[in-house]
């Protein structure tokens, strides 16, 4: 086995921190700062950090994205659709990676793969360009031979391959469905590694998904956003409240009971 070929070591781990944002861009200003999100990430052991900025900017902003590169010492996956704005500030930015991903305005989450196949000059100019500055390309793509087949030709580095699929039918219990995505999904991290791409996974996942996934040996990082961000709230509502409370209790005290105020 060459080293170009080799199994990937451990599998590493990139948090998406688009809610974050979500949830600051829900009331304006600046908290929660996905920057700090970002950096807690980091500390718990997150491999990298991604970011999808998005044609509408729904969640996450143009300065998250300078912040990011400007303060992270993990990699920074840039995720973006392939258009011409989106180049540019990739080319700007200079990323560890970018992984491309399909973008309508009306979807709530990136819907379906890239269209690898049908895919126009652009993204072929588009993947061309970022690799000249030195930055890794990713493309999002269902798990299946041709798109994975595709993706090569087209030149880039990885694939990630959408879990989205399997996720859902998990969600409804339809186990039968799930084992043919696990399969589909296996098959298709052994044709991409064969290919000699670099496998990615990710859309999803969670505590009850990612062990089917984790388990294939040729996929070398996952990227998880939502479901950790969710739970993320649901850990931390606990310490939040238990703090909001023990700082009303002191200012009380301190008060005097007395009424009185401090302006
Ligand atoms: N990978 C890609 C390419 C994505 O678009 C997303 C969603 O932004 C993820 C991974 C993470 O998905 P989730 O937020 O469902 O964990």
């Amino acid at each position: 086995m060459t080293k170009e070929n080799a199994l990937p070591g451990a599998l590493r781990l990139g948090i998406n921190v688009d809610h974050v944002a979500t949830v600051r861009n829900a009331r304006g200003g600046r908290h929660p700062d996905p920057v700090r999100a970002a950096h807690l990430a980091v500390e718990a052991g997150a491999d990298g950090i991604t970011a999808h900025l998005r044609e509408d900017r729904r969640h996450i902003r143009d300065d998250d994205i300078v912040r990011l590169k400007a303060e992270l010492t993990r990699p920074l996956n840039f995720e973006m659709a392939a258009t011409p704005e989106m180049l540019a500030l990739a080319l700007k930015t200079v990323p560890h990676a970018c992984c491309l991903v399909p973008e309508k305005r009306e979807e709530r989450t990136t819907e379906g793969g890239l269209d690898v196949i049908g895919a126009g000059s652009f993204l072929e100019r588009c993947i061309g360009e970022l690799k000249s500055a030195g930055i890794r390309v990713s493309l999002f793509i269902e798990p299946d031979r041709a798109p994975i087949e595709a993706s090569a030709r087209l030149g880039a580095d990885i694939v990630e391959l959408h879990t989205g699929t399997y996720c859902e039918h998990a969600l409804e219990n339809d186990w039968q469905r799930v084992e043919k995505e696990v399969q589909r999904i296996v098959v298709a991290a052994r044709v991409a590694h064969a290919a000699g791409l670099e496998v990615h996974a990710g859309h999803g996942l969670t505590y009850n998904t990612v062990g089917e996934i984790a388990a294939i040996p040729e996929i070398a990082e996952l990227n998880i956003g939502h479901f950790l961000i969710g739970e993320a709230i649901m850990i931390g509502l606990r310490p939040a409240i238990e703090r909001m409370s023990a700082l009303m209790r002191e200012a009380r005290s301190s008060a005097g009971g007395g009424g009185s105020r401090r302006i």
